[in-house]
């Protein structure tokens, strides 16, 4: 007799019968050695990838107040970090780029001697083990910080975006980026960057899509570490309303179809539901971006002494992954792969 055929009575009874004992889960978190063993999620350096913010100039390391630990970095510094996340094992570095001059159109995105252009020929020069990635926006480009040209309505036209867009992401695979990222939430911009990348004979070149970004204020460090504060109003006419997860979905079902190799979200401890929905509704990889708030956050709180930032930042990090990312993007990318050298 199957447990389909028993009644609800026989079958509490024979449940009963068949348990040896209470349930004791604390018998396999006895030792450290059987908490390794059963462990379900685990950091691995190359899942990390670490922001670098890449400036004119060289032999240029100008701290950020708001993110301790991370700098603004000329193109042979950048190469340099570079160098020594892959020693350390890390996975890839995303480039974010400041220009010399900034304009309406975001011109200096690019420009094939740009910053990010530049740190990635070096990058490519050293052939080091790990991915680049270009984030492809234009809101560190314009002087008015939005991320695509501002039409006659006020607000940014989303069809001389997309062009831009293409343009820089072509520019940053002509540099040798392994993956273009596009961060500007135009509608159609992950299709309009597949076209012209396969058009120009970059058909090698994969686009992780920002799909599911929230207009978030865990962004703010990032602003000022890239100078990309709008002069005026804001981003929630593309960024997403942080409201919305049903909407999130729908934006990575767009760009999955319209080519994108992998999925983003973003911010990350905010976003778990969307990383976990993510993972169980697509077959692409799931990254997720541990934003500049999110580092801020943990580092002040760890220099007031109200937290352990190191246990801290691995919690929120092992969180990202147990909800389903296989890639994370983080700050703290070099330092934690320090620390899982360390624990080894
Ligand atoms: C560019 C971009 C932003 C971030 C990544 N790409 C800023 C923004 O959208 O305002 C934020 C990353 C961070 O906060 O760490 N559009």
């Amino acid at each position: 007799m199957t447990t389909a055929q028993l009644s609800a009575e026989q079958a509490t009874d024979a449940a009963a019968v068949a348990l040896p004992g209470p349930v004791r889960l604390r018998r396999l978190r006895r030792t450290p050695a059987l908490r390794d063993l059963v462990r379900e999620t685990r950091l691995h350096p190359s899942m990390l990838v670490a922001p670098l913010f890449v400036c004119p100039g060289s032999g240029v390391r100008e701290p950020i107040s708001s993110m301790p630990g991370v700098a603004r970095v000329s193109a042979d510094i950048a190469a340099e970090d570079a160098e020594r996340l892959a020693g350390l094992g890390g996975g890839g570095v995303i480039l974010f780029g400041l220009p010399r001059t900034k304009d309406a159109l975001g011109t200096e995105a690019s420009a094939d001697d740009g910053s990010i252009q530049d740190a990635l020929r070096r990058i490519r020069a050293a052939a080091l083990p790990l991915v680049t990635i270009a984030d492809t926006c234009l809101c560190e480009y314009t002087d008015h910080g939005h991320c695509g040209p501002i039409g006659a309505d006020g607000t940014v036209e989303n069809d001389a975006a997309l062009e831009r867009l293409a343009a820089t992401a072509l520019s940053q695979a002509r540099a040798g980026a392994d993956i273009v990222a596009p961060s500007a939430m135009m509608d159609g911009q992950v299709a309009a960057l597949r076209g012209a990348l396969d058009a120009a004979g970059f058909s090698g070149t994969a686009i992780m899509a920002y799909a599911a970004k929230h207009a978030s204020a865990f962004y703010g460090p990032f602003r000022e570490a890239a100078g990309s504060a709008p002069a005026f109003g804001d981003r929630r006419g593309y960024q997403m309303d942080p409201a919305n997860g049903r909407e999130a979905l729908r934006e990575m079902a767009l760009d999955a179809a319209e080519g994108a190799d992998i999925l983003l979200v973003k911010p990350a401890l905010p976003g778990l539901d969307l990383i976990a929905a993510a993972r169980a509704r697509f077959d692409l990889p799931i990254a997720a971006y541990q934003v500049s708030g999110e580092y801020a956050m943990l580092r002040a709180a760890g220099e007031r002494g109200w937290i352990d930032p190191r246990a801290a930042t691995m919690e929120a990090v092992g969180a990202i992954v147990r909800a389903g990312a296989g890639i994370v993007i983080t700050y703290a990318a070099a330092e934690i792969a320090g620390w899982l050298q360390e624990a080894r």
